[in-house]
């Protein structure tokens, strides 16, 4: 019997080659890593003592650098164990827990006509993409360029072009003798009992061929040209070839791509990876007009064990990844986890390298989040936790979120990982509040950034390297961070946080110093009884000549999103963000001398005490600025929103 290609797929992908290997041989502890997918043995195939036989699940293939056999699951089991083919496909099957296809004539028939099907795909999409060379693809071929496509990425994409025509595509068919039951099979026309005259599924439309994993075409999304179309993206609807939930547009060319780029990233759009395509980045992919189903992520573990999730920074693509963390989270296992990525508010991987460039793209990826990192956020984004029962709260959700996860020891870990956060977080709350201010300027000189201390013991660390470069430390005498901009926002535009604060307004401990500028106004209005209302303190800041900084303030603040301080927000909106905020900046100012403090009395006495001392505070101070990279959101941290 004839197996189906895509069930020997289908078995060969879901099986990760080293798990049928591994049956016959053992692995290499030194030069194999198991979390890649990347082992290394002696060569069953011939004697050997040093390991040249190696396999990576990834691409599930094994080869021996010494005798030089390769190939895979079926290959090996055929030629080391000398089953016959049928009994390989039927052991991995096995494995893989799929059933075996039925060996009947119906089934036989059944993938004939799935061939013949793909043929009469193949001939749309030729179809589709003469048309789009043709004197009708004019405006088409306009469009692409408008939008930055080459000629070759069109090609190399298999662009096309569906004709504003009712019965383009299906006459085209018919006359090269295909059967009416197939055209309709293929989903390339609407068709049913109350269409008396089926038409062209796609009509006046872009048309992006969607291959399987083999290249094969098996559907086609098709965006309008015509601005008031209904829909601005269609996909074919689900077939025999076709199932819209289980395939990633450009799976095939993104795996082969692996090979150079070791992972995966999904985006949201068709046009998102043929413009990434272009601009050098081939191993992406994007689901097809829904959100990423549990299939698709399978197919993403397939190719990398972290595969990069690339969400549109806007609230629906924050909504999107949450929900991608919450369909992963359950699965996380040693090699199955996701990274996040949010774009700048506004942008898709598109229109951001059309604009700045690939560079710009990189540096959305390297700003990457692990999941567990996503969901911390997601939890106490926003949130005050300044009760006992928040707090409790707080930690029941966590608890519940990872209890969800089905492997034991990934379990353990993301609870162990959460309780730690926790409890930093909490802490260096409770002592930014008690205010460890005991400390007296001048007691010892302050170090240089990056110094190195005398490790007592021996053996010299440089402690102080990563907060010499920690982005609060350079935030302190450089930028505006979000967390002043934010409190110094919010009381501008809703003065009645001034008169409520009135004690931390006027110790108000500010970093930058354009911001000790706006507050000296907002002081200023105070001390003239203007400070209730809102006119009032924005013209005492112009009269301070500071109109350009609250301007440039103002600005950051909208980029972080940090909405609720903005003068539209609601009062109540404005008063959490502030409060938050001061929260975060009593942590980061007392963290911050404390530090220093510290620094100073590891040097005059490399004493064990105060060695621990600075490595707490230095925990403390790196969970306040976890905290605040929350507070900004993703984007700003790095500065590609724009700091000044
Ligand atoms: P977007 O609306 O973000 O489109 O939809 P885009 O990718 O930026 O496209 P351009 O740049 O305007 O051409 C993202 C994806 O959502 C699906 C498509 O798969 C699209 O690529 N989508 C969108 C639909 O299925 N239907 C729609 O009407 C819109
Ligand atoms: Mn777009």
């Amino acid at each position: 019997m004839r197996f189906p290609p895509a069930f020997l797929d289908e078995i060969r992908d879901r099986v990760p080659i080293s798990s049928v290997i591994g049956q016959r041989v053992a692995w290499d502890r030194r030069k194999t890593n198991a979390s890649r997918g990347d082992f290394w043995a002696c060569c069953p195939f011939h004697g050997e003592k040093s390991p040249s036989f190696h396999c990576e699940d990834k691409k599930g293939r094994y080869h021996c650098f010494g005798c030089s056999v390769s190939g895979d699951h079926f290959k090996f089991l055929t030629e080391l164990d000398g089953m016959s083919f049928p009994e390989a496909v039927e052991k991995i099957a096995d494995m893989a827990g799929v059933p075996m296809p039925v060996r009947d004539a119906q089934e036989e028939r059944r993938e004939k006509e799935r061939a013949s099907l793909t043929d009469v795909m193949e001939m749309a999409t030729a179809f589709f993409q003469e048309r789009l060379q043709g004197p009708e693809g004019a405006k088409a071929r306009a469009y692409l360029r408008d939008r930055g496509l080459t000629p070759a990425t069109q090609q190399s994409f298999r662009l096309g072009f569906a004709p504003d025509s009712r019965n383009a595509l299906k006459e085209h068919l018919a006359a090269k003798g295909v059967p009416k039951a197939d055209i309709e099979a293929c989903g390339l026309v609407r068709h049913g009992d109350d269409i008396p005259v089926s038409y062209d599924w796609f009509r006046d439309r872009i048309m992006f061929p969607i291959p399987d994993s083999r290249g094969k075409i098996i559907a086609f999304g098709g965006r309008a040209l015509a601005p008031d179309a209904l829909a601005k993206y269609m996909n074919s609807p689900d077939t025999e070839l076709f199932h819209k939930g289980n395939v990633l547009y450009n799976f095939a060319r993104a795996r082969k791509a692996l090979a150079k780029d070791g992972t995966v990233i999904a985006v949201e759009g068709y046009m998102d990876v043929i413009a990434l395509a272009q601009a050098g980045f081939e191993n992406v992919v994007a689901p097809l007009g829904t959100a990423l189903t549990e299939n698709q992520l399978e197919l993403l573990w397939r190719m990398a064990p972290e595969p990069m999730l690339c969400f549109d920074g806007d609230k629906a693509g924050l909504k999107a990844a949450w929900r991608a963390a919450d369909l992963a989270l359950p699965s996380v296992q040693a090699g199955r986890s996701a990274r996040f990525a949010l774009l700048p508010e506004g942008k898709d991987p598109d229109d951001l390298v059309k604009a700045e460039g690939p560079e710009a793209f990189r540096a959305v990826l390297a700003e990457a989040r692990p999941l567990a990192d996503l969901l911390w956020m997601r939890e106490t984004s926003g949130g005050v936790f300044d009760t006992p029962e928040r707090r409790a709260e707080l930690e029941k959700r966590l608890r519940e979120l990872t209890s969800r996860i089905r492997d034991e020891s990934q379990r353990y870990h993301y609870q162990q990982w959460m309780r730690e956060r926790v409890l930093n977080f909490f802490s260096a709350q409770r002592d930014a509040r008690q205010g460890r201010q005991d400390w007296k300027p001048g007691q010892g000189k302050t170090s240089a950034p990056g110094g190195q201390f005398a490790k007592p013991g021996g053996g010299r660390m440089a402690i102080t390297e990563s907060l010499g470069q920690s982005a609060l430390v350079k935030r302190g005498s450089e930028g505006m961070s979000v967390r002043e901009a934010t409190i110094i926002v919010a009381l501008v535009n809703h003065p009645a946080l001034i008169d409520e604060n009135f004690a931390h307004v006027e110790f108000l401990d500010l970093a930058n110093s354009e911001l000790q500028r706006l507050h000296a106004a907002i002081l200023d209005a105070m001390a003239h009884d203007m400070a209730n209302d809102r006119h009032a303190v924005v013209a005492t800041i112009e009269r301070a000549g500071c109109a350009e900084i609250w301007e440039r303030a103002v600005g950051l603040i909208r980029r972080a999103r940090q909405w609720p301080a903005l003068e539209t927000a609601a009062l109540d909106d404005a008063r959490d963000a502030l409060n938050q905020a001061l929260h975060l900046q009593r942590s980061a100012r007392t963290l911050h001398k404390e530090l220093k403090q510290a620094e100073a009395a590891l040097e005059a006495d490399p004493s064990d005490e105060n060695f621990r001392h600075l490595i707490e505070i230095q925990a403390q101070f790196q969970d306040v600025q976890a905290t605040e990279a929350l507070i900004e959101g993703f984007g700003v941290s790095s500065g590609r929103a724009g700091r000044a």
